[in-house]
């Protein structure tokens, strides 16, 4: 069960609440309790993961000190724990005799989105990932932790950000503003519930805010901190507390969501990755390149490329995301893993759940030949992501 949901569980079960809301009701399989083994033949790895848990971007309780202390939108302790938790796992995955315990460039490369969530999310994983031994054991009283440079890439991991990219900003507009259908019929079934936040904390009755609110939520859950009086006792007609705090937790990561489910947007945030993802392959299959490759990205991206890779999920748990394996023996193949946090230091590695035209190509061990693999997903590829951000100006010469 991923993050998100055992945080909405703990919260509706501290609360007494059997919710009958919408996604209390969709029950995830459980997690495995163990990873799955990594294939002997397989010469590349690739993770990518979601950053870990992040504070939300307002707080419905400023002056309320007892969690939230490095700031909006910033990596906590939570987030760090998960993170840590997902390069350990990924370390008892990969071995020693795959990737040396220590730090080589030639064996790993390591990519982030420039926002400082993913990129702490990243180094945390990292940390987890190496133990510097022997040589590069360099100070004691850093026995466990070793420098390990990245990347940051905003084209590959973080494409709503990039600079002059109309596209990007087309596929965003009917979910910044809330008219595309799903999350228009969400703000229109539940304006009571917007008006009475934004009457409460004089934010704007949207659902982006109403998401924020459940990021609190977690937060506050999370803590055993104290709810502001509006939610201890609502005066708003139909709600009690539990009611209420229900209510708002099925806001949480609307818009993310719906961007991975929106295609333009799924598209746009996930297409130059899964090019990138697909090309480290055929370049292992010629023998080159690293052995290991990670990456760190957001909600929308990361569901984004995993939906465009055929995984089925709807949502995507703070540092959960997906690990590609690759081999060359018999022919080229790729195998599609998932990895989710349960809930925060311990993590997992397991068979993705795939849409039918790939679970149909998988043999015994869950591998795809990477050529029938394209066939299915290469249409989604973003190979040139200048003239897929819609930027005009090629003709001009400097
Ligand atoms: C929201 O964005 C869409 C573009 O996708 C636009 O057509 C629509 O007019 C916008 N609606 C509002 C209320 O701004």
């Amino acid at each position: 069960m991923e993050f998100l949901k055992v945080m909405l569980h703990l919260v509706l079960g501290f609360l007494g609440i059997h919710s009958n809301t919408a996604s209390a009701n969709e029950v995830a399989p459980p997690l495995p309790s163990s990873s799955i083994a990594r294939d002997p033949n397989t010469i590349l790895i690739l993770f990518g993961t979601r950053h870990g848990c992040r504070n939300p971007e307002n707080y419905v309780n400023p002056s309320d000190k007892s969690w939230g202390q490095e700031g909006p939108l910033e990596l906590n302790r939570i987030g760090k724990k998960q993170a840590l938790g997902l390069g350990k796992e990924i370390r008892k995955f990969i071995g020693n005799d795959y990737i040396n315990a220590n730090y080589f460039g030639k064996e790993a490369v390591f990519y982030a989105s420039s926002a400082p969530r993913c990129q702490m999310t990243l180094q945390t994983a990292i940390a987890g990932l190496y133990t510097p031994l022997g040589f590069a054991d360099w100070d004691k009283r850093y026995d466990n932790w070793s420098p390990v440079p990245y990347t940051i890439d905003d084209q590959l991991l973080r494409m709503y950000n990039v600079k002059n990219c109309p596209k990007s900003d087309e596929a965003w507009a009917p979910i910044s503003n809330d008219s595309l259908p799903s999350l228009a019929k969400m703000e229109s079934e539940n304006i009571e519930l917007l008006k009475y936040m934004a009457e409460n904390t004089g934010w704007q009755p949207k659902v982006s805010l109403a998401a924020d609110l459940a990021d609190n939520i977690i937060m506050i859950e999370h803590t055993r901190a104290k709810y502001p009086q509006w939610m201890n006792k609502p005066t708003l007609a139909g709600y009690d507390k539990k009611k209420l705090i229900a209510a708002y937790s099925e806001f949480a990561e609307a818009h993310y969501k719906a961007c991975a489910e929106h295609m333009p947007c799924r598209q746009m945030m996930g297409g130059y990755w899964l090019k990138h993802t697909i090309d480290s392959m055929k370049t292992a299959a010629t023998g080159k390149g690293p052995k290991v490759i990670g990456y760190a990205s957001h909600t929308e991206v990361t569901l984004a490329v995993m939906k465009l890779m055929g995984y089925t999920r709807k949502e995507l748990t703070t540092s959960a995301g997906f690990v590609l394996e690759f081999k060359n023996t018999p022919q080229a193949m790729v195998r599609l893993l998932e990895h989710d946090p349960n809930p925060v230091d311990k993590h997992v590695i397991y068979q993705g759940t795939l849409i039918p035209e790939l679970s149909s190509l998988q043999d015994s061990n869950g591998f795809i030949p990477l050529a029938d693999f394209e066939k299915v997903i290469g249409q989604f590829e973003i190979s040139d992501w200048e003239t897929a951000c819609g930027r005009t100006n090629n003709c001009q010469k400097a």
